[in-house]
């Protein structure tokens, strides 16, 4: 699969950058429409309970307030559906804001004030005097450890753990060596620079346009249309660009229904801007206990495994995600038992965070089996190559690809792990303690059904749209190197444009899918194009092209060409010009080649080897150097996919580090909810990062060969800076994050 020459694979910078850099790229926030009123919603200062009465009439007195919605007028507008489910709901029954006067959560969004201004609705909504009938609540995971049970109707894609295999409480117990220990870590909240926010465009027709920020507009088109009982042609939902989602805009958020709301009931246009304190109130992952034993024979392969997972839900949703079945995968051992369960709380429904379940499960698992290989006297790289799964012993399959061997060598190189001395509190500079640790993980490769269109004109220039999501990964560019790839044209005759319901359907950007399905898409829309070229240019005067086959032909330089005479040549743009034709549009729609893959299970890989520096005195934590190598797939883009999983390590020193959103239990309420407590990396906290593509060649997966690297890259990130920490200290921490009161 060595044929792509001119564009895919090369480090093409972001063809969005400059739009990025100079302010053209416009953000949900930043669309300017004529009378445009603003909304700003009222959070609920209590954890549960019931509202016994909203004061609107003293804020109505207010010169340019317009409206105040809340559940006492909203349930009279007659165009609710009240089962509607949004495309990436868990099971159970979404929450419905401004529905009635329960309170489920803190923060629960409970009025929207609009008025003509900005100042005026904050105004506005900060004197808005609401009564509460307040209940207890229970938000502490740590009291409802025996109350975990099995979800029933989790999210579509949900796999279950798989049933216990072999003996595994029996090996455990008679196993050369074990361990047995708690993994911890509390909730976390995505933090993306920009703040959830829709500006909906009314219509003097009665339509509207939802500027908003999501990764996935067809996914808030169906949720609106249903919602308000609207068509898809009155409702359209636009997000051009996003500065940051990580999977906090894979479900519709409230403002989005508040804005659509208000601007229908006043038709007028409406922004809501969420403030960075909302942005702490709709999902998070999960506070999660993990529970692990394992075991390992005299010649340290795998005796037993055995992971079970509980983590937070709501009271109202069933929010589930995939924590232990990787454990399951991951080494080879023939006894396994694996656990997953919920406990609901009085929380708003957790949410799918950056690889979720997996960054959790190989947190646990990866710090386990660094405990493991210390207690079987293993080195912790030697240790996992000795129990290298072969097949993917969950399902009985052999994998599509895997080069996770190729990352465990690679990376071990690159970092100089052969120079390490496995004893704890061996390396020193001066008053900092040296520590070198490693882990690693798996994550799923998938693809989903997506839909591009692509328009070649006279000029040569062609235009391929998806309605697919650029939340920074790199979408934009992507798709137009394999566009220009396909049709051998010039880069910059290529433009690709995403996230308009206008254009064809895309699935939600999230589980690292959106290179496999989206660039398949493209990829096919681009061969349908060229077949039609390839057909006109054999009907051109003397076209050298006239007997030979479309296999036979390739596009290269702007030319078709035959590939075994690359000098019997045909321009593409004087194609066009000669048929008189204006221009070729095509329309197709790619699916994942369910009969080809069914065989195999398809996932990526990685191994990150990390070094900390652990000030003595103080307990302060540095990564100093971070090399994580990578198995998936083809890299379309070795530029954005580095850019991509340094976004990763960054994100991985963060979850070892710093975050962590803390419940004060009483209120039943997230106290650090802001980006000054909720701490993340600031440069200085940032060494070096080297990241290693290792080659893997997969035709399986789909036609690109790629797997997608959003999500790959987070993993084991954590655990190898905490058994980094545990080589540096001789302390073992089992809590995230790894806090210098944990290490003194
Ligand atoms: Mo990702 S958590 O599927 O946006």
């Amino acid at each position: 699969m060595s044929q792509y020459t001119n564009y895919i694979g090369k480090p093409t910078s972001r063809v969005d950058g400059p739009a990025k850099v100079t302010g053209a790229a416009k953000y949900s926030a930043e669309f300017n429409v004529p009378n445009l009123t603003y909304g700003v919603v009222v959070s609920s200062p209590i954890a549960k309970g019931r509202i016994i009465k909203v004061h609107s009439k003293p804020v109505l007195k207010i010169p340019g307030v317009l409206a105040v919605f809340s559940h006492e007028n909203v349930p009279n507008l007659a165009w609710f559906d009240r089962n509607y489910k949004d495309d990436v709901a868990p099971g159970g029954s979404p929450f419905r804001p401004l529905h009635d006067n329960e309170i489920k959560f803190n923060q629960q969004p409970i009025a929207l004030v609009v008025a003509d201004t900005f100042e005026v609705a904050r105004y506005a909504a900060s004197i808005l005097e609401i009564e509460y009938e307040e209940e207890d609540h229970e938000t502490d995971i740590e009291l409802k450890r025996r109350e975990g049970f099995m979800p029933g109707s989790g999210k579509t894609g949900f796999m279950p753990p798989p049933p216990p295999r072999g003996k595994p409480d029996k090996e455990w117990k008679k196993a050369a060596h074990r361990i047995e220990h708690e993994y911890v870590h509390g909730a976390q909240h995505h933090n993306p620079m920009e703040l959830f926010a829709t500006t909906t465009e009314y219509h003097a027709d009665g339509t509207i346009t939802a500027y908003d920020k999501t990764q996935g507009v067809y996914n808030c088109q169906q949720y609106i249309s249903k919602i308000f009982g609207l068509s898809k042609k009155e409702a359209r939902v636009i997000n051009h660009f996003m500065g940051g989602g990580f999977g906090s805009g894979l479900r519709p958020q409230y403002q989005l229904f508040m804005s659509v709301l208000a601007a229908l009931e006043l038709k007028r246009s409406v922004r809501v801007t969420l403030t960075r304190q909302q942005m702490f109130s709709f999902g998070h992952r999960p506070h999660t206990l993990q529970y692990l034993k394992l075991g390992t024979n005299p010649d340290g392969s795998l005796a037993a495994v055995q992971h079970h997972a509980l983590h937070e839900t709501s009271r109202f949703e069933e929010y589930t995600e995939n924590v232990v079945n990787w454990s399951g995968m991951l080494y080879q051992c023939d006894n396994v038992k694996l656990g997953y369960q919920l406990a609901e709380l009085d929380v708003y429904t957790p949410l799918d965070m950056r690889a979720p379940g997996a960054a959790t499960g190989s947190f646990a698992l990866e710090v386990a089996m660094d405990e493991m290989a210390y207690e079987a006297g293993l080195d912790p790289l030697d240790f996992r190559i000795r129990n290298y799964a072969e097949k993917d012993q969950n399902m009985g399959k052999p994998f599509s690809s895997k080069k996770l061997r190729d990352c465990y060598h690679q990376g071990a190189a690159k970092f100089g792990w052969d120079r390490r001395n496995p004893r704890p509190r061996s390396m020193r500079e001066g008053n900092m303690l040296v520590g070198w640790g490693m882990a690693g993980g798996v994550w799923d490769a998938s693809q989903q059904k997506a839909a591009a269109k692509a328009v070649l004109t006279a000029d040569g220039h062609l235009k391929v749209t998806s309605a697919a999501g650029e939340n920074g990964t790199g979408t934009y560019t992507i798709m137009t190197q394999i566009a220009a790839e396909y049709l051998g044209l010039p880069i910059e005759a290529v433009t690709f444009k995403l996230g308009d319901t206008d254009m064809p359907e895309a699935p939600v950007q999230g589980g690292s899918w959106t290179a496999a399905s989206v660039g398949t898409a493209v990829k096919s829309v681009c061969e349908a194009i060229g077949e039609k070229l390839f057909k006109l240019a054999q009907k051109m005067k003397g076209s050298p092209l006239k007997k030979a086959k479309f296999e036979d032909v390739e596009f290269v330089n702007g030319q078709i060409r035959l590939r075994h005479d690359p000098n019997q040549s045909v321009v593409i743009k004087d194609v066009l010009q000669a048929s008189g034709k204006e221009q070729l549009e095509a329309n197709t729609s790619a699916m994942p080649n369910y009969l080809k893959q069914m065989p195999y299970s398809m996932h990526s890989h990685n191994a990150v080897f990390a070094e900390v520096k652990v000030d003595e005195d103080l307990g302060t934590v540095h990564v100093t150097r971070v090399v994580n190598a990578v198995a998936a797939g083809r890299i379309l883009n070795a530029k954005t996919a580095r850019s991509q999983v340094l976004g990763s390590v960054v994100w991985g020193i963060s979850m070892a580090l710093m975050e962590e959103t803390v419940m004060d239990h009483k209120f039943g309420r997230y106290m650090n909810h802001n980006y000054a407590e909720y701490h993340i990396p600031v440069n200085a906290d940032i060494h070096d990062i080297d990241v290693i593509f290792v080659e893997e060649e997969d035709d399986i997966v789909n036609p690109l060969g790629v797997k997608g690297i959003g999500e790959v890259g987070l993993l084991g990130v954590a655990a190898a800076i905490t058994n980094a920490v545990f080589h540096a200290t001789g302390k073992r921490v089992r809590t995230l994050p790894v806090m210098l009161d944990k290490l003194l």
